[in-house]
This record gives structure tokens, sequence and C-alpha cells, in this order.
């Protein structure tokens, strides 16, 4: 397989990188077509990338590595449905998910897409009988509530795009979402809910999830106790009233007391982290609507389609991607902020850690050899402006070399002026104005001009070349929010590609399980399970036994 770092571009990146003397002032100044060079669209999407520490022989050089670690190829192979996650033996489809009814992709001997639009077609059912009040709980009410037990991808990407088009949920409905095996979430979630009208979605790609069927349980536990209270009909017919399921395992559901008729599927072509485009996000389906739910889906396809067709030159997820590893690897970036300028976008840094990280945290190549580079950066942010006033001092002034994509739409969901200002243009102008604080600085000149005393011109200094990514779009629609999820998704697979590394498999997570299962015992007070652990765990596991209240 291809080593990256053995590549001609490779060695070109290295020499520029070694060259480079970042100066956004100069290079701003010397050319007037900066902006609009490094400016590229995808779908409803304008980039601009001319705040970066990005030249145009850099830039050509990123294109070259692309090519050289045939990018274009593999990328035509996870479109294509070879099982490219090696690990696990699988295709790698979730771009399937969103294509329309009319296309079909035959994988080894079935139209996946056929498949896809057949659970959406139950998912819209499912979806038009909840909003239209005639799927009725056990005792005859419509529900009001729904609440999706899953965790990481089954959960961080419904509660995401929950919380971006909150605008488009309908009245009257709501969801809310239980992750934690910490008893706490489960139970604040519930304590004011009316079983009556409360529907649960146990969404679990596996339906083997610890935390999932733990809460799974206590929902069906808390649901049972609360009807019989309220003395309502309190056994199976309630369960197949209250709780729907999404998995690929329609064994384990039915093992689970869910009729397998209110279960939607999918396919373990689908990584968790990359399927809330499928049956995952039902919860948002129901909230939003299927209509909207489409244009969600249409989204993810404009900017499939950009990725699938544009030459890498123009390519946005592709370039961004390369850009992030000419930070990671030649500059030393550890970290990448996203600052959503967009409260709704509130939970997408969240979404993306798990994206990124459990995709690109990975040690060894697809061959089982060690990486050859860094991989992986640390993901992180908040909505502007809360950033702000919190962790930008660092990314200002700090000595670590901080990424970061600032995001941006042009119309508010909520347009509220404050007298004769429109709040979302000071909003905005605060996005405007830190990537320029960030890209330009101000110099001691500029400090001591203010009157600054010259003991703290130097605090007082911004030394700019902070590298930053804006990103904007018309409006935070269904179909851009879509489009954000798979311009990252495709980063994502790009930076993957160039470290030569599975960004589908996820095993760095499995041995954490196994050892809280083991644990456990020791936890509960069997001695023999507690005297077989290290020192360290033992002595944690008797102080909890001592303090337990
Ligand atoms: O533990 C990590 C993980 O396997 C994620 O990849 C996945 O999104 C999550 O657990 C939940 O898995 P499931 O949907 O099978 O419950």
């Amino acid at each position: 397989m291809i080593d990256a770092t053995t590549t001609p571009a490779w060695g070109k990146l290295a020499r520029l990188a070694s060259e480079l003397t970042p100066d956004l002032r100069g290079w701003f100044d010397a050319d007037p077509g900066r902006a609009q060079r490094f400016s590229f669209d995808a779908a409803d999407l304008r980039v601009d990338l001319s705040k970066n520490l990005l030249t145009d022989e850099l830039l050509a050089a990123l294109v070259e590595l692309g090519e050289q670690v045939e990018l274009p190829a593999r990328r035509d192979a996870m479109f294509a449905g070879q099982r490219i996650n090696v690990t696990e033996n699988r295709s790698v489809l979730h771009t399937a998910l969103r294509r329309p009814e009319s296309d079909s992709l035959i994988v080894e001997g079935r139209d996946v897409v056929a498949d896809v639009h057949e659970v959406l077609a139950k998912v819209y059912a499912f979806a038009d009988k909840i909003r239209s009040g005639q799927w009725k709980g056990v005792t005859g009410k419509p529900i009001q509530t729904i609440v999706n037990i899953g965790i990481g991808g089954s959960d961080l990407g419904p509660v995401m795009v929950y919380e971006a088009l909150r605008p488009y949920v309908q009245p009257g409905l709501e969801c809310r979402f239980v992750s934690n095996i910490d008893p706490t979430d489960l139970a604040l979630k519930t304590q004011d809910l009316d079983p009556e009208t409360t529907l649960f979605i146990v969404a679990s790609k596996t339906f083997t999830t610890l935390e999932t069927l733990t809460n799974a349980r206590l929902a069906k536990a808390w649901l049972l106790e609360t009807l019989a209270k309220q003395g309502a009909p309190a056994g199976s017919e309630a369960i197949a009233k209250h709780f729907v399921a999404v998995s690929t395992a329609s064994d384990l559901v039915a093992a689970f007391g869910i009729d397998p008729a209110n279960a939607f599927g999918f396919w373990d072509w689908v990584g968790g982290r990359y399927s809330v485009d499928s049956a995952v996000g039902t919860a948002v389906a129901v909230a939003v609507g299927p209509q909207r739910f489409a244009e969600f889906l249409a989204g993810f396809h404009a900017v499939d389609r950009h990725f699938a067709e544009t030459p890498l030159e123009r390519n946005v997820p592709a370039l961004m991607g390369l850009l992030n590893v000419w930070y990671v690897d030649f500059l030393h970036a550890a970290s990448h902020a996203v600052l959503p300028y967009a409260q709704s976008l509130h939970r997408f840094a969240a979404y993306l850690q798990q994206l990124t990280m459990e995709s690109n945290g990975k040690g060894v190549r697809l061959d089982g050899t060690p990486v050859t580079s860094a991989t992986g950066e640390i993901f992180w942010g908040e909505p502007g402006t809360n950033g702000q006033h919190a962790f930008y001092q660092l990314i200002h002034q700090g000595t670590a070399l901080i990424p970061a994509d600032f995001i941006a739409v042009a119309t508010p969901a909520y347009p509220l002026k404050d007298g004769p200002t429109d709040v979302h243009e000071l909003f905005l102008s605060n996005f405007f104005a830190q990537t320029k604080a960030l890209a330009f600085g101000k110099t001691a000149d500029e400090v001591r001009a203010e009157g600054t005393p010259e003991a703290i011109v130097p605090a007082r200094v911004f030394p700019g070349n902070r590298p930053t990514t804006s990103i904007m779009a018309p409006a935070l629609t269904p179909s851009v929010v879509g489009q954000l999820i798979a311009l990252y998704e495709h980063i994502t697979f790009t930076q993957g590609v160039v470290w030569g590394i599975d960004s589908f498999d996820q095993w760095g997570v499995e041995l954490g399980k196994q050892l809280a299962l083991q644990i456990a015992p020791a936890v509960g007070g069997d001695q023999a399970a507690l005297q077989a652990q290290d020192a360290s765990t033992k002595a944690l596991v008797e102080y909890y036994r001592a303090h337990r209240g």
C-alpha cells in the first residue's frame, strides 16, 4: 500500500513547511485575488480558505498529495461499495443512504438504494402516524414526547440534528435523548413525563450496547410501573404502543420484547457515527416530518456528488482534509477547533468529535503496520460567541497552533431586533471579526498608537497568522445541515486515506467495555473479583465501597 510519507508530494510539503514564513497580512496586501482564488463552493456552502497558511504552491502540493495517495480511486471504491473497512471486512456505504429513489447501486448482488428507500418509507409512515396523532398510546392518547435511547452514533447525530432543526419541529412534539448509563440521565429526562403520551425509540446498531440496553430496560420498567400506577394497561400491549427500535439486529430487538413490525432496520455497511441519515434519524424524521427529512438527505447527497465529481483542485472536502493533514503533519497542530456561529449547532462539535476522532484516532495502517506520521487531531469547539468569552484567548495569543473552522448562516431562524439593531448582524459581525483578528493580528506599533503604556504592549500584541476557514450558507435549513455533515464526513475520509488507516473501525473502544464488565462484580462486592484487580483499581473500588451512600 502507498505510504504518503514516501511520495514526492510529501517531500515537497516538508520543504514548504521548512521554508514557510506565515504572513497573512502581506499575502493579502500583495494579492488582491487571494480571497476569491481560495474561496470555493460545495452545494450551498461557501468555503473561504484564504485565511489559512496556504499559498498557491502549497495548494498545488496538497492536490498532488491527494493524487499520489490515490484519493480519487479510494473515494470511488467507497462510493461503489467495495469493502474498504478491512478490519471488519465491510463496505462503507453511508453515501447510499442519501441517494435518490430513482438511483440504484448494486453491491454484491443487492440494490442497496432500493433497500434504503424501503426502510425510509417505513420510517416516514411511522413519522406521519405520530405527527398526525393516528398512532395512539395504550390509553388512546396521541404521542407528545419521543425519547431516543442510544449512545455514540445512535445518539450524537440525532441530538445534534434535532437541535439544529428545532425551528422545524412540529409544535406539540418534543424529543429527548438519553445516552449515559449514569441513571441520572434517564431519571431526569423522564421525571416530568406522562407515560401515556411518551414513546421510546431504542436505537442501537448492534443492540448489545450496555448503556443502551440498560437504559431501555429502565425505561420499560418506568413505563410499565407508571402506567400501572395510573390504572392503565401495563403489559405487552403497552410496549407495542410505546417502544420502537432502530437496529441492524432484528433478532435481538424481538428478544427485548419489541415487535419487529415496530423496528426500523439498517445495515452493517453503515458505521454508527455515519448513521444519522439512516433509520437512526427516526426521532428527527418524526420531529421535523418526512418532507424536511428528505431535504436533509438531499443536502448530504449534493455534497456527496460534489466530493465524487469535482477535481481535487476545487473539491472542498478534499482540500479541507488535505489542509488538515498539512497542519497536523507539517505544522504539528494537535487540535482543530470547530466554531459554529449558530446557536442551533451547539452540539455540532460533540457530534464531530465522534465522527473525526473515532474515525482517525488510529495508530496502525490498513496493512497492520504502524502509521508513518501523526494522525487524528483533537476536534473541539463551542458556538460563537460563547467561545469568545471562554477559550478564544488561547487561540489568539497562546503558543499552540489551532486551525479553526468558523461556520455561519446568512439568514437567522429568529430575526430579532434590539431597538434598531439587527441582532443577527451583530452576531455575524463577531464571526467576521474573529477570523480577521486571528489572521491579521495587531502589531506592537498599532498597540502603541492606541496610547498603551510600553510595559503592557507585549501582552496586547496579537501575533496573527492563526489559520481559519470560514464556511457560510444561506440559512440553517435541513439541506444545509445535511451538507455540513457530509462535508465533515468526507474531510475525515480524506485524512484517513492520506494516513492509510481504516477510518471505519473503532477497536480502541473495546478494551474499556470488556474491563468494565470484568470489574462490575468487584464494584458489587465480590471479594475474589476485587483481589484480581491491579492495586490502583482495587484502592479506588474500595474507596467507592467505603463511601457509597
Ligand atoms: O463504543 C463505540 C460504539 O461502537 C460506536 O461506534 C457506536 O456509535 C456506539 O458504540 C453505539 O453502538 P450501537 O449503536 O451498536 O449501540
